[in-house]
């Protein structure tokens, strides 16, 4: 009878979920179980290593999933772990001050199979590092706090990368996959080993006031990166990194051309954007799966290679389509409008070179830049044009170093209306302007969650 009961409070104590400090607000997305990383050992001294108090955390507050979910609360510190997983119906939430520190030792950081839709890494082939803070088929995530730090310290990856000491592909700071009903609001991200934010196969994913920091000259550190993804929403985000602020993606060659799952429906607004070396927005390169209905408006560059750009190839396949871009505001810009139509790197020598992209139906109004040296480099493919370009209301005013021509247009056509300088021919036709979509998306929660913990 005894033992009986001894196992029946074990089975209970396996089933029910833990019970910490509370949170001090409730409503949707405030979740009912609340703990701290320091109540599963960890010390926030930026020298401890608390891998397997974030791995022991998890596991026991995944057991909330069915119950209300979890908060997970970083207090003010500096948390130093490697990659860990996040589970569903889960928040991770960073006060004020609170740092969590990538490990610098590679041995901490696991290897993982390569995506489905990129065959291999990304920077080497075979299998990749881990990444930082990952998730698998998760269901109501969020991450957010009192703009906490989520610091990758990847110094020592970019070093090593550069000098070819990488056996495998570093991994993404924070990549989650197979997953829906995402929320990033409020945090800090800083020195990706590689990628920022990585979502791939998923669906209806807001990110809201994040702040994502890396030196410009750090390698790949793209911003956020949407990969065969549906419904995603990135607002008032501020972006200096040393790749592209934003890459919108949908797998790589003949591996993303099987998989076939298209990034889409997508929305952009009040992004600023620093990247002296790449693109405020970049569609592509990896565009097998397809990229259609992207929608930007009412964002900032500045000191920034490229505004929104398309960047394909023979072999991709795939289709960029249906991309509308309104109000944006460029200082010191090399291109504003770049389209590259060749722009190589293949997984293997296995590309088709029949698998032609299909670029279509892209349209700018009211873009206003200043500073540029030169307005438009726009390079379709050979016997495969980039076509249904639309420009309206386009002012570029030119740098004292500017180039002389200001257009060089290869196998593209479109139309221009009120644009500045004087498109090439090819998009000489006069158009009327160019359309935006007037339905809105629908995507994320109709408001954001307020919950302090
Ligand atoms: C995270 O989950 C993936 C499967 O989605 C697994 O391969 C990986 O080992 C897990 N990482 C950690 C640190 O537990
Ligand atoms: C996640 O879901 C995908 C697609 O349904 C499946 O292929 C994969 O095995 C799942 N992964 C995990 C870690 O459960
Ligand atoms: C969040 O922190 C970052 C890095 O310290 C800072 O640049 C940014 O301005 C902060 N954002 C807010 C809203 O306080
Ligand atoms: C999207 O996710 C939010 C939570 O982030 C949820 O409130 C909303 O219902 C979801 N929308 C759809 C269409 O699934
Ligand atoms: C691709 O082909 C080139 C030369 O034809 C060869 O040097 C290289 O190793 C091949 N790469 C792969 C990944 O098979
Ligand atoms: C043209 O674009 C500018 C911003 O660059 C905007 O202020 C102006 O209202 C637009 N003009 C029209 C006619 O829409
Ligand atoms: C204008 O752009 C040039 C690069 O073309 C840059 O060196 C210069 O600092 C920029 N001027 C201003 C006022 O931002
Ligand atoms: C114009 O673009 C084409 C195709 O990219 C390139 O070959 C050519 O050199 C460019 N011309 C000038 C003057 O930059
Ligand atoms: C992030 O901060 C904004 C402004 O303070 C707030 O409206 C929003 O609810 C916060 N997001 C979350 C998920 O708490």
């Amino acid at each position: 009878m005894a033992t009986r009961r001894v196992a029946l409070a074990m089975v209970l104590a396996l089933a029910l979920c833990a019970v910490g400090i509370g949170a001090s607000s409730r409503g949707p997305g405030c979740r009912k179980h609340v703990k701290r990383i320091t109540d599963y050992g960890a010390v926030g001294d930026g020298k401890t290593l608390n891998t397997a108090a974030f791995a022991r955390a998890v596991a026991d507050l995944s057991r909330c999933a069915g119950d209300g979910g979890a908060a997970l609360v970083v207090p003010a510190g500096r948390w130093l772990t490697g990659p860990f997983n996040l589970t569903s119906h889960f928040t991770l939430y960073l006060r004020h001050g609170a740092e969590i520190l990538a490990s610098q030792d590679l041995n901490d950081w696991p290897l993982i199979a390569p995506l489905p839709s990129y065959g291999r890494g990304r920077d080497e082939p075979g299998p990749r590092y881990s990444n930082f803070i990952g998730g698998s088929n998760l269901t109501d995530v969020i991450i957010s706090g009192q703009n906490g730090t989520i610091n990758g310290q990847g110094q020592v990856w970019w070093d090593k990368y550069r000098a070819k000491e990488l056996t495998y592909t570093r991994g993404y700071l924070l990549e989650l996959l197979y997953s829906r009903d995402i929320i990033i609001s409020n945090v800090t991200f800083v020195d990706a080993p590689s990628w920022n934010l990585h979502h791939t196969y998923c669906n209806n994913v807001t990110i809201s006031g994040v702040t994502i920091l890396a030196p410009i000259h750090s390698a790949n550190t793209d911003g956020i990166d949407p990969d065969s993804s549906s419904h995603v929403k990135i607002e008032d985000c501020y972006i200096v990194s040393g790749d592209d602020c934003i890459a919108v993606k949908s797998g790589w060659d003949e591996y993303g051309i099987r998989f076939n799952m298209p990034s889409q429906h997508i929305v952009v607004r009040r992004l600023t954007c620093i990247s002296p070396t790449s693109a405020m927005i970049a569609l592509g390169s990896e565009m097998s799966g397809g990229i259609q209905d992207i929608r930007v408006e009412d964002s900032i560059a500045i000191n920034t290679e490229s505004a929104v750009r398309i960047k394909s190839g023979v072999g991709r396949g795939g289709f960029v389509r249906d991309v509308f871009v309104r109000n944006l505001r460029l200082h010191t810009m090399k291109w504003v409008f770049w389209m590259t139509g060749n722009y190589g790197q293949h997984p293997d020598n296995s590309s088709d070179p029949k698998a032609l992209p299909v670029v279509t139906g892209i349209n700018y109004i009211d873009v206003l830049a200043e500073n540029v040296t030169m307005a438009g480099r726009m390079e379709g493919i050979p016997n495969d044009p980039y076509t249904g370009i639309c420009m309206s209301n386009i002012t570029a005013h030119l740098a004292p170093k500017a180039k002389k021509l200001q257009w060089n247009c290869t196998d593209v056509q479109g139309v221009a209306s009120g644009v500045w300088p004087k498109p090439c021919p090819q998009l000489g036709a006069v158009g009327k302007p160019c359309t935006f979509p007037e339905d809105e998306l629908v995507i994320g929660p109709p408001e954001l969650p307020k919950c302090t913990y």
